[in-house]
């Protein structure tokens, strides 16, 4: 199975300069075709830098609605996130769970939105107010999030590499644990137990998407994760604003 590091810029940097430089030192060029990197900016930057930079690597938004085209003031939609060039969209992200009040519900009309406008979704699970803690029940919440965000996608709909899935426990995200990734061995449970989850609604499909881990991934952190099987890449967000990070991330 192919590696994929997402980097999640989130609201990040302040200008379309600084979002060149921040690329630029990245140098992409060298990787192994076996690694993907998708780069995931605010909207606003997209068309700039796949003008530019358009086939070092795939692009992602980290949001979208669920409709076409609309009333819907300051959304964007699928449609319009494919026409600006991006392959990828990440939703049902934990802050977006946490402060946009995003629910299950919605984020299965914008994954079937996404699917429809050819873009893959990269789902995140795992996050959200009841997750808290490290006491959650994380593989319950998971479990019941990919319940919902999956609810009427069939298996054809997520064939080839349509779908990825990102376990981020919330308490783990470097903005709120200073930088400590979930315990691995945590991390895995609960990623094996999406896998199950997986494969008992698509079977061989379920076997075949790839599982991610999103939360203090940097250059120190990323080893013992890479060395799990149940893992095929990362989720990165503050350790993607620095590119020498990234780029050890993406060495390692
Ligand atoms: P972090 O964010 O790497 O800064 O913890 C990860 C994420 O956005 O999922």
């Amino acid at each position: 199975m192919k590696s994929y590091i997402i980097a999640n810029w989130k609201m990040n940097p302040p200008s379309l300069s600084h979002a060149y430089k921040l690329w630029e030192g990245y140098k992409l060029s060298s990787l192994p075709t076996s690694v993907e990197v998708v780069i995931c900016p605010p909207d606003i930057f997209l068309p700039s830098l796949i003008n530019e930079f358009k086939s070092e690597c795939s692009w992602g938004g980290q949001n979208c609605f669920w409709e076409t085209s609309g009333a819907y003031t300051g959304e964007i939609s699928p449609q319009q996130l494919r026409t600006l060039g991006a392959q990828y969209v990440i939703l049902g992200h934990s802050e977006r769970r946490e402060h946009l009040g995003e629910t299950d519900e919605m984020i299965n009309k914008k994954f079937r939105a996404a699917l429809a406008a050819r873009l893959k979704p990269i789902l995140c699970v795992g996050g959200g107010r009841e997750a808290k803690s490290p006491g959650a029940d994380s593989r319950a919440i998971a479990r019941r999030q990919l319940t919902k965000a999956l609810k009427a996608v069939t298996p054809s709909a997520i064939r080839r590499e349509r779908l990825l899935i990102a376990y981020e426990p919330p308490w783990a995200l470097s903005t709120i644990s200073g930088g400590r990734p979930a315990p691995v061995e945590y991390a895995v449970a609960v990623a094996r137990s999406i896998r199950e989850w997986l494969v008992k609604k698509y079977a061989s499909a379920g076997k075949a998407i790839p599982v991610l881990y999103g939360g203090s991934i940097n250059s120190q952190t990323a080893g013992n994760f890479r060395k799990q099987k149940e893992f095929s890449g990362f989720l990165v967000g503050g350790a993607s604003l620095k590119p020498i990070e990234f780029r050890k991330i993406l060495e390692s």
